[in-house]
């Protein structure tokens, strides 16, 4: 068994075995006609549940094989240009090089003692990210795993900074279309249920600051605390951006840490054409990014940003046989210092390895791609009668639901829209999201990937026609 170890004596079968893996991947990418299979639970299941884990193949390619049953065949392939769901980007191949160094490395950057030129990779990358967003000469920050845990410590080091005697007296404030992670946060974070208040959305998605003020004023009125204000730059349904400088002259008005959720728009920080839609972003006290969402990174990779570096001190706990706080004295970098995890991924590599290949412009045309094609695509649907498009896109989402000239029951054009989602995903030609707009089901473009067209887009409202016409068809029938 000490031959599946990786080390000095075994180079020469990690070399084999890592490049027969890269080649059954890199064959499947190259022919994979449709983003998926359109494969049920029931058909896959009994496939997973006959493996017996207690008795292994021994042998690497019979596993490889194995796992083009359980896995590659019918996997979600987000590369392909008719995937069109959900927040998740084709990854660039400078940064699959680094996922694959950093796995076999190993690196923990908890400790400089687990990590070395790690944990300033990563700090160098914290301070790019930084200085794009304009936060100042004391921020800093720190990779996690995913927006989620980004907002969740964003919170945390709100909810330390707040002058207050009583959690139970505390609000966030966030748009009624702001992501579930800010009511989960608040949930974990201790805060009473009622504790996020809902700021109502303008024509286009984005937070009404008039709103906002008016919740502020009502909160100190009440003698209550206003923890936090959370503003959206890139709303997971719409890709609507909050008002930035509007909400950033409410919170210091009203002394509240502002925090920007950019998940999904801090694409725009490497920009080239479209950087000045999130300005005000420089204001926030701390900013959640998600490169593995708009800067073509796999999963996971994220960061949460804030201007004050001391604030992470609400995160520091030292342990003598981990990061001794003497350590500080010594200058000694510990990221886990400022992370709510201990053992972490050196996912900064990936980010490093991108930008060290094809620099930030890159990352920044290809994310400005998809917003054109997101306009591109806006139009289409806006001179189309089948459709009904919600709002024209700031980042690279389009929300719109199938309307037939000949139905008027709302309740039916629903059942046709969710009946032509889950028609088109079962035949594997195109994904497509979907969401509650106005208490009536839509469907979501989330268009992340440069390679679709507008040609993609045409043939895909389609199908989508196409599979809503055959429900409504069938259901005449069964009427009559
Ligand atoms: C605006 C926004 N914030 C936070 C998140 C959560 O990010 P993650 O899924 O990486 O935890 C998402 C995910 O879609 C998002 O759209």
């Amino acid at each position: 068994m000490r031959s599946h170890l990786l080390n000095d004596t075994t180079a020469e079968q990690y070399r084999s075995s890592v490049t027969e893996g890269i080649e059954r991947v890199a064959a499947k990418i190259a022919a994979t006609e449709r983003p998926f299979t359109g494969v049920t639970v029931d058909a896959l299941a009994p496939t997973i549940d006959a493996i017996d884990l207690d008795k292994p193949l021994l042998d690497t390619a019979a596993a490889l094989d194995e796992l083009e049953d359980v896995y590659l065949r019918d996997a979600i392939y987000f590369h392909h240009p008719r995937y069109l769901a959900h927040l998740n980007c084709p990854v660039v191949i400078p940064a699959v090089l680094g996922e694959a160094i950093l796995s076999a490395v190993n690196s923990s950057l908890d400790t400089w003692d687990q990590s070395a030129g790690g944990t300033l990779i990563e700090r160098k990358l914290i301070d790019w990210t930084t200085a794009r967003i304009g936060l100042g000469p004391a921020a800093d920050g720190v990779f996690t795993s995913g927006g989620t845990q980004s907002n969740f410590q964003a919170l945390l080091l709100a909810r330390e900074e707040a002058k207050t005697d009583s959690f139970t007296k505390l609000r966030i404030f966030a748009s009624e279309v702001s992501h579930f992670s800010v009511k989960k946060s608040a949930k974990l974070l201790g805060l009473s249920a009622d504790s996020v208040v809902s700021i109502p959305v303008d024509h286009d998605k984005r937070m009404q600051a008039v709103a906002l003020a008016h919740e502020l004023e009502r909160c100190k009125k009440d003698g209550l605390v206003p923890m936090a204000v959370v503003a959206t730059a890139g709303t997971t349904d719409f890709g609507s951006i909050d008002p930035l400088p509007e909400i950033a002259e409410l919170c210091e008005q009203f002394g509240t840490w502002m925090h920007v959720d950019a998940a999904y728009g801090c694409g725009l920080l490497a920009s080239v054409r479209y950087r000045g839609r999130i300005d005000g972003i420089e204001r926030a006290d701390s900013v959640t990014v998600d490169y593995h969402k708009s800067f073509f990174q796999p999963v996971s990779s994220s960061a949460v940003l804030v201007r004050d570096a001391a604030t992470l001190r609400h995160a520091t706990y030292h342990a003598e046989y981990l990061n001794p706080r003497r350590m500080v004295q010594e200058r000694i970098p510990n990221q886990v210092d400022k992370s709510l995890q201990t053992t972490r991924r050196f996912d900064a590599l990936k980010l490093w390895m991108t930008l060290r290949v094809m620099g930030a412009d890159g990352i920044g045309q290809l994310f400005d791609e998809v917003v054109d094609l997101a306009a591109e695509g806006w139009r289409l649907l806006a001179a189309d009668p089948r459709f009904d498009v919600v709002v024209e896109p700031s980042l690279s989402t389009l929300v719109f639901r199938y309307i037939p000239a000949a139905v008027t029951d709302p309740a039916e054009i629903d059942r046709a829209n969710l009946y032509a989602r889950k028609a088109l995903f079962a035949s594997g030609d195109a994904v497509v999201a979907g969401t509650k707009v106005g208490g009536r089901h839509y469907l979501k473009f989330t268009l992340l990937n440069p390679e679709t067209t507008t040609a993609d887009i045409a043939a895909v409202l389609d199908l989508i026609a196409s599979h809503a016409e055959k429900y409504l068809g069938e259901s005449l029938d069964r009427a009559s």
